[in-house]
């Protein structure tokens, strides 16, 4: 009796080996297939409105869900705000009045306690919904694992050191990466991101008036055209909020642009740029030309990269809690 009980679960664990289960096994696709079967549709159909009304929400949903997994890993300590002692992370330099979708993400929560109470995390949510953003707006799908349970508390400290900077180096950029496990492919795969979506003024003037700022590249050089164009919109003091597209092909959709952008030296951000410009082995302008030729190609990367990111320490089992409010800690 007790050698069947095994070998039935010996049997579903290997039914479920290949498909189901994350590379650590800490996170499953049907998580909530019992306790909220409509988690998924909800959370769609929830995201659908919000991009409908805003399209740019779609960009800034897929990076919440990056800030979040950065900082202590993806348990959405970046929804939590400021309590007591602990200063939220969206103060921090890298969210503050930039960060946005908090209140998309507050009314996903709000349509998940209603038909599933206490079961839905929050950081799930944001894996969720960064998703279908992408979908969305023309890019590809995947499957997300889940399972993650919110944290406890928020990183002020982290978000501001492990979030990459925009003027980082090349080098910088590979160690940020890394201390999260992610590789140099990672790194060119999730950048593609800034194919939609926009940036402030503060986040590229360095780039386009300081010449000693970068080895820009003869690319970049001869694109007076373009930098006319952001200059205009960015002067060199003052409306550092104002807007630029990241990319000023196809702003709206979910694309392989942006690898095509970079190329020519018309990333936006100096992190864009610097991707081809201080690639000094090749192996990063190989992987670029290929996703500028091949979407597709892209589009898998991508979505294996994001699955990856998804998973960076993440707190499953007993640890932490699932929310009732996204942007505090239960009582
Ligand atoms: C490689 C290092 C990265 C750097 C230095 C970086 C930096 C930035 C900066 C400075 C902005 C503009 C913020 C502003 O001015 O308000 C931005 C926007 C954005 N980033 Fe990144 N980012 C990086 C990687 C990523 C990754 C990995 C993702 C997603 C997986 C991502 C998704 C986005 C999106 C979608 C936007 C547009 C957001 C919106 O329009 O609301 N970024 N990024
Ligand atoms: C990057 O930007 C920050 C803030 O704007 C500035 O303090 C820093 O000096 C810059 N770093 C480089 C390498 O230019």
């Amino acid at each position: 009796m007790e050698l069947t009980r095994i070998h039935c679960f010996v049997l579903v664990l290997i039914l479920h080996g290949t498909g189901t289960w994350s590379d650590d096994g800490l996170l499953v696709l049907d998580y909530y297939a019992e306790t909220c079967p409509l988690a998924q549709e909800i959370v769609q159909h929830s995201v659908e409105i919000a991009v409908l009304k805003d399209p740019r929400m779609a960009a800034s949903l897929l990076r919440l869900h990056f800030h979040d997994c950065f900082v202590m890993g993806c348990d959405a300590s970046v929804l939590l705000d400021s309590f007591g002692d602990m200063v939220s992370e969206k103060e921090a330099g890298p969210n503050l009045g930039s960060l946005r979708g908090f209140e998309v993400i507050d009314k996903i929560k709000y349509n998940l306690e209603k038909a599933c109470p206490y079961t839905v995390s929050c950081a799930d949510i944001l894996a969720m919904a960064a998703r279908d953003a992408v979908s969305l707006r023309g890019g590809p799908t995947w499957e997300v694992l889940l399972g993650r349970r919110d944290s406890l508390k928020a990183s002020f400290d982290g978000a501001n050191h492990f979030i990459p900077a925009p003027n980082s180096s090349l080098e910088t950029l590979i160690a940020n990466f890394d201390h999260q496990g992610l590789d140099v492919e990672d790194l060119v795969a999730l950048s593609g991101s800034h194919t939609f979506g926009k940036a402030r003024c503060l986040s590229f003037r360095q780039r386009i008036y300081d010449e000693n700022f970068q080895e820009q590249g003869d690319r970049y050089e001869r694109n007076t055209m373009f930098r006319r164009i952001l200059r205009s919109i960015c002067p060199q003091s003052g409306r550092d909020h104002a807007l630029a597209p990241l990319d000023f092909m196809t702003s709206a959709r979910f694309d392989n642009h942006y690898f095509n952008n970079i190329l020519q030296g018309k990333g936006l951000l100096p992190s864009d740029n610097v991707l081809v410009v201080q690639d000094h082995g090749g192996e990063i302008r190989r992987q670029v030309w290929a996703y500028a030729s091949n979407p597709q190609l892209f589009y898998a990367s991508f979505a294996k990269s994001m699955v990856k990111m998804g998973s960076i320490n993440v707190l499953v089992g007993d640890e932490g809690q699932i929310r009732k409010n996204c942007r505090f800690v239960n009582t």
